[in-house]
């Protein structure tokens, strides 16, 4: 059965006392609809919508980022959950099978509980609904149940005594008959305690038709929004230990894991060793094998198997390095392919270059790639030698097997096999720095003598 995917995400998130739309606050290093957008994936949805409100602009445009076949809708005013699903018509008109509703601030739902109500959908109920039974089931909506059969939500503003006993409350997913979710969603009205279009009201409504519905029970942790910043860090903390569990189990060695912090999308294959004080922030992926070593900050790069990274490095966004490459501490990598073993063990910046197979950086080198206006690449060949304290200026090239001497300022192109050498010559000055530092000396002892 096709699924389709709708997250809402228009809701202002006023408690986060922010300019930021709420939705764009990051957790796991990736805004926070991500997350849905993520469990829903599980699912290879045909058609995602995500239905924007407040800070439009923005949101859409983090959205082309991370999935750039989403189709926006706007909802230009919150005037429930159920009108936001309305702006998705458009977006999914002529669609069948499963529509899901998730909601963009709800970002621990697990993909096995939308396939579960993926089953319950096959199965043949036109409305599944999540529910769960919350420690506290506070303002929750209710759920009406009848044995299996689901007969209506109702909220807990409009619920009477009774219904507010009831412990069993919606969860918020849903996953409707894709073919009939705008006709039931247009005949749902606003006369209640909120004045507000509830898309809860779609079970009522559905039965009244003879339609089935039911619910799928989840985890309390699952149903966990974000509202305020406390949330949001609560969240965080609560994203890390996930994701730390999961890394261990999947044969990764974290010396420390409380001190390591996944992104969202962070994939680390089995038997990499990660030292203390790691951050890998969004796009990081690293091979079997390798270590991070301590107090490293990795980026939108790729880490080869066998690699050695750190202590104190930090790769930046297209930095890409191959199998047994080491990179020591205090280097930076932008924009880069270190290939197979080259070594870049000290102290360097290297952004926008190619560094060839066995090649060696001595400390301090630095490819000079910004020109104030525009960057260009530096090129090194396979076993190119770079002595220490060596500027790259860019664009140029350094032959396979060339060296550079310590010192050089590299502004024209190096042949394979070449020794390039820039820097002025030395010269020796025989007991000139006897004579000076006893001149100096002198001066020190007269100027004491005058002042006192
Ligand atoms: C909703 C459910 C409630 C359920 C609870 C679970 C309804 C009417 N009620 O209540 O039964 O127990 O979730 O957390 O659905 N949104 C829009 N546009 C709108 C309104 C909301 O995009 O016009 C988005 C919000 O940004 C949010 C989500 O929909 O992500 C849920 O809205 P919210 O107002 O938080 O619903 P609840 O009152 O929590
Ligand atoms: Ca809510």
């Amino acid at each position: 059965m096709a699924t389709h995917l709708i997250v809402l995400a228009a809701g202002q998130g006023s408690r986060m006392q922010s300019d930021l739309p709420k939705v764009l606050h990051r957790l796991g290093g990736v805004p926070l609809f991500a997350h849905a957008l993520a469990a829903g994936a599980a699912l290879e949805p045909e058609r995602r919508v995500l239905v924007v409100g407040h800070g439009g602009e923005q949101v859409r445009k983090a959205a082309a980022k991370l999935d750039p076949g989403i189709t926006i809708a706007e909802q230009a005013e919150q005037l429930g959950t159920a009108h936001a699903v309305a702006q998705a018509r458009a977006a999914l008109a002529g669609a069948e099978g499963t529509a899901f509703i998730l909601y963009g601030d709800t970002p621990f739902v697990r993909p096995e509980t939308l396939e579960r109500l993926a089953e319950a959908r096959a199965a043949g109920h036109h409305v599944v609904v999540s529910g769960f039974t919350p420690a506290d089931p506070a303002r929750y909506g209710r759920l009406v149940m009848d044995g299996d059969a689901l007969e209506r939500i109702v909220e807990f503003k409009d619920a009477t005594e009774a219904e507010r006993a009831i412990g069993y409350c919606n969860g918020g997913i849903m996953a409707v008959d894709a073919a009939r979710l705008f006709d039931l969603v247009d005949a749902i009205g606003n006369d209640n305690a909120a004045g507000e279009y509830y898309l809860t009201d779609i079970v009522e409504i559905a039965r009244a038709r003879g339609l089935s519905a039911t619910a799928v029970t989840m985890d309390e942790a699952e149903t966990l929004g974000i509202n305020t910043r406390a949330e949001l860090s609560r969240a965080e903390a609560l994203f890390q230990a996930q994701a730390r569990a999961a890394a261990l189990e999947n044969g990764v060695t974290l010396v420390a894991p409380e001190t390591v912090f996944f992104a969202q999308d962070t994939m680390i294959g089995r038997d990499a060793v990660i030292e203390p004080n790691v951050v890998f922030g969004p796009g990081v992926t690293v091979e079997s094998g390798a270590t991070i070593r301590a107090f490293c900050h990795l980026e939108g790069c790729h880490v080869g198997g066998g690699a050695e990274v750190g202590p104190f490095a930090r790769l930046r966004p297209g930095a890409e390095l191959s199998n047994d490459v080491k990179i020591g501490n205090f280097v930076e990598i932008k924009n880069s392919e270190i290939l197979d073993g080259a070594k870049v063990n000290h102290l360097s910046y290297v952004g926008d270059a190619t560094v060839g197979e066995k090649a060696n950086l001595g400390a301090g080198t630095v490819t000079c790639n910004y020109d104030g206006v525009f960057k260009h690449r530096t090129q090194i060949g396979a076993h190119a030698f770079i002595g220490s304290s060596t500027m790259l200026v860019a664009p140029v090239k350094v032959g396979a097997h060339a060296m550079t001497g310590s010192g050089t300022v590299v502004t024209s192109d190096v042949p394979d096999g070449d020794l390039a050498i820039g820097r002025a010559r030395q010269v020796n000055k025989p007991g000139l720095a006897r004579r000076m530092m006893d001149r100096l000396k002198a001066m020190k002892a007269a100027r004491q003598k005058e002042t006192t």
